[in-house]
């Protein structure tokens, strides 16, 4: 499946590049011949991660806090690989916290890297698009946690449920350039943050988060990746706007209620 676009020698930035589903998704859009820039604020990771794709692959350095880091990387990639046909905005943070503890640092930090970042580097890269007459792809990870509450996410609902709206604003503004903006919704997904969170709440809490989803398992990696690669191709041209849910039935409803209860 190609990435959307007529130009075949365009490429794709992917944030979060350096880790779980940001690193799935890198890896299997190169296995398909696709250009990437891969960002990362970690940068030793990214470049540990990364060994066989020499001339499809750049990596680097970027925070996406880091608003002015953001153009100044943009301005940069632009001079060094030319045309950029998509972007996944996938660099995010979901400390757990409760409501009542939250600091506003911790929400300035949560709120900045998983909207602003992707706000300031999807203009950033859309402006570009516009005056290439590009017609790409914008993709952002939201999370099921932008409409379905649990405790300990208030920051991080808010910020899935900004980056969500988002993701609908933009499409409707860059429909008339030809751009197109999704999201995809995950659940539950087994990156390795998510199996070292759970690692730390014990087997209780995990197994009473299993029970929580009706398919009754989390998520795999490729299970998101394969969304945000159809989002990004030509497969999904009639597509924006759309918010695409993957979490195994979490949010339908109550799992094992009784009949007759
Ligand atoms: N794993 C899940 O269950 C799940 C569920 C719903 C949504 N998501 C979303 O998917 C995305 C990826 O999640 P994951 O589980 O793969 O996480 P992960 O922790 O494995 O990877 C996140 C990556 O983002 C990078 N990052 C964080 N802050 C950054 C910053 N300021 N600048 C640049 N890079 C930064 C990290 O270094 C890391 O490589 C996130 O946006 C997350 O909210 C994940």
């Amino acid at each position: 499946m190609g990435v959307n676009h007529s130009d075949s020698g365009a490429w794709v930035l992917v944030t979060g590049a350096a880790s779980g589903i940001g690193c799935d998704l890198t890896t299997s859009l190169l296995d398909k011949g696709e250009r990437v820039v891969a960002l990362d604020y970690d940068e030793e990771k990214l470049t540990k991660v990364y060994t066989n794709h020499k001339t499809s692959l750049v990596c680097r350095y970027l925070d996406v806090c880091d608003v002015d880091g953001i153009a100044r990387s943009i301005e940069m990639i632009r001079g060094e690989v030319g045309t950029i046909k998509g972007l996944v905005n996938c660099a995010g943070i979901y400390p757990v916290t409760a409501f009542l503890d939250i600091t506003v640092e911790e929400w300035d930090q949560v709120l900045n890297t998983n909207l602003r970042g992707a706000f300031v580097l999807s203009q950033a890269v859309a402006q570009l698009m516009v005056a290439d007459k590009v017609k790409g792809s914008i993709v952002n990870v939201t999370s099921t946690s932008a409409t379905f509450c649990r405790p300990g996410v208030a920051h991080y609902g808010s910020s899935k449920a900004g980056l969500t709206q988002l993701t609908r604003d933009m499409a409707l503004e860059l429909a008339p350039y030809g751009i197109r903006v999704n999201a995809v919704a995950p659940g539950v997904i087994g990156t390795e943050t998510v199996v070292n969170v759970a690692k730390l709440q014990g087997t209780e809490e995990h197994a009473a988060k299993l029970a929580s989803i009706p398919t009754g398992r989390i998520g795999e990696v490729h299970e998101i990746t394969a969304l945000i690669e159809f989002l990004l191709s030509n497969q999904a041209s009639y597509c924006t706007g759309s918010i695409l849910l993957a979490d195994g039935g979490l949010t339908l409803g109550i799992p094992r209620y009784q009949l007759g209860n």
